[in-house]
């Protein structure tokens, strides 16, 4: 699976230590980690491994061992159940620690908290800020449901019996708005039913219409799909572009210096060219080019 992961069109790989390593494996587990990551390979996907929760005992090894062995392979720590700062806090402190031990630059490896609790959520400001290593807040949907004993066994589906909007909106909403406030990025965490790839579309629409910066994938079937889904589309990619190119003319000297203009049907201000730069800098991203069926600003309306 690692080395099938090397090439994968995947942004990020992460490599697991904690749920999906039983027990007594995470000691062997921590070592084949470590080697992966300094292997050669890798296609230029950023480089992390999920460590367990401070609640347990194994923490500390996880960082010092993998850290240790392979931190200059490394971008990134992925911190599950944090349920308030002083998780991150600690986490910053150990491999500010391990780094210098180890001759590495200090503050260069990332910390990505997953918000898997109803005390995480809570507390998620304070998570957010909590170190300047916090790259990312990450949603853990199925630990989450768990956590407030949400009647579900099927994660990233509506509960059966309610039909009243999403029952996700709120927790959502509030990783995405507490990831906007501080600068991070908000991710969607994984679709468990990986044969069904329809829902696991439905699931990433959900997040990437709210703005959420990308998903978890748990198989490669579902990375195109991510990729496509998390990707502005090409239509809007082309209409914020040009949405780009009429506002700067028309503000300018040569355009009559106005404020608010038409384009087409639609009247543009300063708020029109702040959304279009969110979904154009989505789209250059991800490596999209403008087609050329769009009108040039001159000719696109007054
Ligand atoms: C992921 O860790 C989850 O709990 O959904
Ligand atoms: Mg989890």
């Amino acid at each position: 699976m690692i080395d099938k992961a090397k090439g994968l069109p995947a942004d990020e790989i992460f490599l697991d230590l904690e749920d999906a390593v039983a027990p007594i494996a995470k000691q062997q587990a921590r070592i084949e980690v470590a080697e992966a990551l300094a292997e050669d390979g890798w296609s230029g996907q950023i480089r992390v491994v999920r460590v367990n929760d401070w609640t347990t005992e194994w923490t500390w090894s996880d960082v010092v061992e993998v850290v240790g062995r392979a931190g200059a392979h490394l971008d990134a720590v992925l911190l599950p159940k944090v349920p308030d700062a002083s998780h991150v806090q600690a986490l910053d402190l150990l491999l500010t620690q391990v780094e210098k031990a180890h001759g590495l630059e200090v503050g260069r490896i990332g910390i990505e908290p997953q918000i898997e609790n109803a005390v995480g959520l809570t507390n998620i400001d304070a998570i957010a800020s909590a170190s300047p290593r916090v790259q990312t807040l990450v949603f853990g949907p199925a630990d989450f449901m768990a956590s407030i004993a949400m009647r579900t066994l099927v994660v990233g589906e509506q509960p059966d019996g309610y039909d009243r909007g999403d029952a996700y909106h709120h927790i959502l909403m509030t990783i995405l708005i507490a990831a906007r406030t501080h600068g991070v990025q908000a991710i969607d965490g994984p679709y468990l039913q990986i044969r069904d790839l329809d829902a696991f579309r439905r699931s990433a629409e959900r997040t990437a219409a709210l703005g959420f910066d990308g998903k978890w994938v748990l198989h490669p079937t579902q990375i195109e799909i991510a990729n496509e889904v998390f990707s502005p589309r090409q239509e809007d990619f082309d209409r914020a572009e040009l949405i780009l190119d009429a506002y700067d003319f028309h503000t300018s000297a040569a355009g009559g210096a106005r404020g608010a203009v038409m384009l087409g049907d639609e009247m543009i201000d300063e708020a029109s060219r702040k959304m279009a730069l969110v979904v154009s800098a989505k789209g250059r991203a991800a490596g999209m080019a403008r087609t050329s069926s769009v009108t040039p600003p001159e000719d696109a309306g007054s």
